[in-house]
């Protein structure tokens, strides 16, 4: 059963369409990623599913509940992790979540229990009865996410949850949110890594200036606009125009990336033998949602998109 339905939404900054015509269903359950690079408009996207900013046209559906006519309903069932920090600086680490609990309605000693428990799984504990301004960067993260399930909603709505995070905190994180779907939560995931999205999303919508370019599981996104495998020729100033006319003349599919041709789904074999004759440099590795996103755009996750 679809849990989240949005049905041509737009939203336009000035002369900017940010989100242009976008309708997706979240099955309940499932963890529903959205992949892009900055200006994407992922989050002008979730800021609308969040009822924090309204659509310019378009209608989103949460559980069968209409957004417009009933935000306060919607709201009682998500867990936000925005992806700007908004901590209470004037509350300790333990009051910045039992009394984001209070806004829900949860009783003094719920909250209590559940935020220790919260800090405890995100290795914060410690830090308690600490202030906001005694936290790392990478504990304010950690602390946003536990905010976000106090209230342990039936859907999560995270907005680049791991941004700046070491690997290993980010591993924890992953390892979190594993947990959460086990226990049934739906979430909707927004983020530019291609590794988290492969990792911990059941299907990924592919983002890119406010449309969504193509959606299903990562594996079948990897299967369908690249192929298991890419083979990667390093190329200098001095041989790229050769590398590239070889392949061109054998028909063969590949991307051009600056100091790199990639070769989609093609193996070692299948080379011409005058390219494998010559010193090339060739890696051959399993394809990635990153191919995926090149592919579709001629451009990299990591590449700006303001305009
Ligand atoms: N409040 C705003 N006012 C004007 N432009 C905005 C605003 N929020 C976002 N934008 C623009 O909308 C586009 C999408 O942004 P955003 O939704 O934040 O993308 P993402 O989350 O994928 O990085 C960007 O070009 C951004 O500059
Ligand atoms: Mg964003």
């Amino acid at each position: 059963m679809a849990i989240i339905v949005t049905s041509n939404l737009s939203k336009k900054f000035k002369d900017l369409l940010a989100v242009d015509n976008v309708s997706l269903e979240v099955e309940e359950g499932e963890c529903f990623g959205l992949l892009g690079p900055n200006g994407a408009g992922k989050t002008s996207l979730i800021r609308m599913i969040t009822a924090v900013s309204p659509p310019l046209s378009g209608d989103i559906g949460v559980a069968g509940i209409d957004l417009r006519s009933h935000p306060r309903q919607v709201k009682a069932m998500l867990g936000i992790v925005p992806q700007i920090d908004n901590l209470d600086e004037d509350l300790t680490v333990l009051q910045n979540l039992t009394t984001f609990a209070r806004y829900f309605g949860i009783p003094k000693a719920v909250a209590h229990t559940r935020g220790c428990e919260l800090l405890r799984l995100l290795r914060l504990e410690e830090k308690s009865s600490g202030r906001i301004k005694e936290l790392s960067g990478g504990m304010r993260r950690l602390l946003l996410i536990a905010r976000g399930l106090v209230n342990q909603p039936r859907i999560a709505i995270l907005d680049e949850p791991t941004v700046g995070l070491d690997p290993q905190t980010r591993h924890l994180v992953w390892q979190q949110l594993t947990e959460l779907k086990a226990q049934g939560v739906t979430q909707l995931l927004c983020t530019q890594n291609m590794e988290e999205a492969a990792v911990l999303c059941d299907r990924v919508a592919v983002m890119h200036r406010g449309r969504i370019l193509s959606l299903d599981s990562p594996q079948a996104l990897i299967a369908r606009h690249v192929g298991e495998t890419v083979l990667e020729v390093a190329v200098t100033s001095a041989n790229r125009e050769r590398v590239v006319r070889e392949l061109t003349t054998h028909g063969i599919d590949f991307l051009d990336v600056g100091n790199t041709v990639k070769v989609l789904g093609v193996n070692r074999e299948q080379l011409p033998a005058t390219l494998l004759g010559t010193a090339e440099e060739l890696r051959l590795r399993p394809a990635t949602l990153e191919d995926v996103f090149f592919r579709l755009t001629g451009k990299t996750l990591e590449g700006e998109e303001e305009e």
